[in-house]
């Protein structure tokens, strides 16, 4: 399967690696990285590989059969526009867009090429705890979903390669809430089986600003983590505007609520959900690996889990989500081969959390409610 990569960063460099062990077919051919920093991790084939200077280019000259999209965020659709346009299969990361006219602007792509050309890296849905919880729903132990409560944490290691890194600025991400959450909203959105009708949400800036810089002092942590494209190198006085905290409340149809936080700078990491339904309730945290099922009528404990994170040697040191970057790696490959017909996350549902966490946003920043009626509607009409 000839492949061809815009964006050689980390994130492709590492996922390559990881899906290569086990889909020798799968053969990188060629990419375009203005600095690939991903590179380094191809060790073996890095000097085989044709650097190109457009996704155009790439794709006139080498007869791919993939195109496989992780560039920053700003660059997706354009990227993915040119892959389904060539009629490849595109494989892209999230977010899948950062606008709301680009997401319809993708719904009209999706359209018009069809669903099942487009994979997104949507990767908490591949992982053990979600599949565990689909289950879970599906044979009704919490009967109906009524209300969330759920996290993610990340450690200032971390938070402060997000105020160094592309990622800082919202016209590449997107903002923190889509380029970090989206993976959260689209797993609870999931789990409600319904697109949220009003959002609401506060946030700001408080922990990675000046005063509270600790100056070289400790550099292993805040500097641990390495950034390369358009970095900057103080994470406390960087340009950067997105949000290193915020919160959120979401509504469903049929009153079910969901409350969402966020901090870039919790040092004991954790990413919690209690998901409470009329029947039972399921409380978990893909961090420390547990999830427990408790009926609501006995109090009984139904299911009591430690997931051991699956690390291979592949992975090496990259935070591999839990395991889930390897379930993800081979639900893809089955689909690829023509063994599935389907993943357990489709570019409609990207589209639909990226909405949620733009309108998110959108509260927060005009201290409205928003109401995402009209946006369901616009979006529904275009597929
Ligand atoms: N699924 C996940 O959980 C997950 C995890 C990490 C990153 N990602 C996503 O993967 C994508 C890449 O992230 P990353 O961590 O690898 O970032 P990165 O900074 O390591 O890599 C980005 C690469 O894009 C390159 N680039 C810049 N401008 C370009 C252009 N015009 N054309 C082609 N390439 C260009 C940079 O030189 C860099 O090598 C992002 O969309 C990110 O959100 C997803």
């Amino acid at each position: 399967m000839r492949t061809g990569i815009v964006g050689l960063g980390l994130r492709a460099g590492n996922v390559l690696k990881m899906m290569q062990a086990d889909m020798t077919e799968l053969e990188l051919v060629g990419y375009v990285d203005p600095d690939p920093c991903g590179l380094s991790l191809l060790e073996g084939i890095a000097n085989q590989l044709q650097q190109h200077e457009s996704v155009e280019t790439l794709i006139a000259k080498s007869s791919l059969d993939l195109l496989w999209v992780a560039s920053p965020n700003h660059l997706h659709l354009e990227h993915i526009r040119a892959g389904l346009e060539a009629g490849l299969k595109v494989f892209t990361e999230k977010p899948i867009v950062i606008t709301k006219s680009e997401s319809f602007s993708l719904a009209e792509l999706i359209h018009e090429h069809g669903e099942n050309q487009l994979i997104v890296g949507l990767v908490l849905r591949y992982s053990q705890h979600m599949r565990e919880l689909r289950r879970v729903i599906d044979a009704g132990m919490l009967g109906r979903i009524t209300s969330i409560e759920a996290n993610e944490h990340i450690a200032p290691y971390h938070g402060s390669f997000f105020m160094r890194d592309w990622r800082r600025l919202e016209k590449y991400s997107g903002g923190f809430m889509l380029e970090k959450c989206c993976h959260d909203l689209d797993i609870y959105n999931n789990v409600v089986g319904e697109r949220p009708t009003r959002v609401a949400s506060f946030g700001g800036r408080g922990n990675f600003i000046p005063e509270e810089s600790p100056g070289n002092k400790h550099d292993d942590v805040y500097q641990q983590k390495l950034s390369y494209w358009e970095s900057v190198d103080d994470p406390f006085t960087s340009d950067a505007d997105i949000v290193d905290h915020q919160n959120a409340l979401l509504e469903y149809p049929n009153d079910v609520s969901f409350s969402f936080h966020t901090s870039i700078n919790v040092p004991d990491e954790h990413r919690r959900f209690c998901i409470i339904g009329s029947r039972g309730m399921a409380e978990g945290d893909f961090m420390r690996g547990n999830l427990r099922i408790t009926d609501a009528r006995t109090g009984k404990c139904l299911e009591d889990h430690k997931f051991n994170y699956l690390s291979t040697e592949i992975a090496g040191n990259y935070p591999a989500h839990y395991g889930a970057d390897q379930l993800m790696c081979a639900d893809i490959i089955a689909f690829l081969r023509g063994e599935s017909d389907s993943l357990p996350v489709g570019p409609k549902d990207a589209i639909e959390a990226g909405l949620v966490a733009m309108a998110i946003d959108e509260s927060r920043i005009k201290g409205e409610i928003i109401d995402m009626t009209e946006t369901w509607q616009e979006l529904d009409a275009l597929y």
